[in-house]
């Protein structure tokens, strides 16, 4: 594949997920139905609320990561330099986008720096796990070393490849892929879905070959079966079948509960567009928040100043609805008293989560 149809692909990319156009049309993330219970006794002082989390081994000043969405565009390269410097002001994590395009064209690699802008950042590189296989373990953690990750994900996302013009396949070998991975990479794996969720048997399948962060990417917000469909030929068998699954999915709230039920350390990423939603997830025991779309439209609105004040705002959001549920951490959520909705209960009681 030339540079330039990358860069397209790229671009198309940024476009439709930044417009909205993609988004989940009916299926929610059920975060709204995770009530946290209202405390008018708090017994807190809002400055002393504790917003540090661990996430694959790294402290954050604040329980968000900015999840991967670009690079290999001078476009790309701009914005992901943005979001890692307002990242790193906000004490959040930043993630890339797939380091796909810098593996097959080197002379794409600055896009992916990121590290003369944010040298403190925690930083999160990406390869989809299907190129991983392709690429090798000294290729991918090369990928890693050379843009200075703190960890790297790898992401699953066969129903955007089985809808995109030229998508793979053939997801045969994934599972041995990761394992290598998380045995021999020098940094924490972190394997994430990209908007479908990870399901009980993905979880423990994944906890089997020693996975210890996934980021569930559950439906309910950016939905990349739209985007591709959205890129399809007007009249294709892609558009049609991209419309038939554009809700294909497992809800972010639903996926969370699952992967903490399995024991991971859980990124709740998928639909997540606002400091409560964030404490919603952490609730059901995610160590942190991801957010993807909304971080990109703010960027695109106000630039480096206006993603800054959205992850600002996020982050005040999170330190309130904490105290207003009695919490002196936002790690202490998950043990805060609250009610959850006859759907949600529903979804874990058929996927076996109490
Ligand atoms: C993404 N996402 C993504 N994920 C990934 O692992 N590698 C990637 O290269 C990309 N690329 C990408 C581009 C753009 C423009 C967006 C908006 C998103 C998926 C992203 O990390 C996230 O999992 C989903 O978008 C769901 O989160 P939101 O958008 O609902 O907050």
């Amino acid at each position: 594949m030339s540079p330039p149809s990358i860069s397209q692909r790229k671009a198309d990319h940024l476009a439709v997920a930044a417009s909205g156009e993609a988004d989940f049309r009916h299926l929610t993330t059920l975060l709204e139905e995770v009530h946290l219970i209202h405390q008018a006794l708090p017994e807190q002082a809002v400055d002393e609320i504790e917003l540090d989390a661990e996430v694959a081994g790294c402290r954050l000043r604040a329980p968000v990561v900015v999840s991967g969405m670009t690079g290999g565009t001078a476009e790309a390269g701009a914005i992901n330099r943005d979001l890692a410097r307002a990242a790193e002001t906000a004490g959040v994590a930043f993630g890339v986008g797939s380091q796909r395009a810098m593996a097959q064209h080197p002379e794409l690699e600055e896009t992916f720096q990121v590290r003369d802008a944010a040298p403190h950042v925690v930083l999160i590189g990406n390869i989809g796990v299907v190129q991983a296989r392709e690429l090798g373990r000294t290729r991918v953690a090369e990928l890693a070393k050379q843009i200075d990750a703190d960890a790297m994900a790898v992401h699953l996302n066969p129903a955007m490849e089985m809808i995109q013009d030229g998508g793979d396949r053939d997801f045969r070998g994934a599972l041995d892929t990761v394992a290598e991975l998380v045995d021999t990479l020098r940094v924490p794996v972190i394997v994430k879905e990209t908007g479908c969720g990870l399901s009980p048997q993905a979880a423990s399948a994944l906890r089997r070959i020693g996975v210890e962060t996934v980021d569930v990417s559950g439906a309910g917000g950016t939905s990349w079966v739209a985007v591709e469909a959205r890129r399809a030929a007007p009249d294709s068998a892609a558009r049609r079948l991209g419309e038939e699954l554009w809700d294909w999915g497992i809800p972010t709230a639903v996926s969370t509960a699952v992967c903490v039920a399995e024991g991971l350390q859980v990124i709740a990423t998928g639909g997540l567009r606002s400091g409560l939603d964030v404490a919603r997830a952490l609730a059901l025991g995610a160590r942190a928040g991801g957010l993807a779309a909304p971080v990109l439209r703010a960027h695109r609105d106000g630039g480096y100043d206006g993603a800054l004040a959205f992850l600002e705002e996020l982050v005040a959001s999170i330190r309130t609805v904490t105290l207003l549920s009695g919490c002196a951490a936002s790690r202490s959520l998950s043990q805060a008293p609250r009610h959850l909705g006859p759907t949600l209960r529903a979804w874990l009681s058929d996927l076996g989560v109490r």
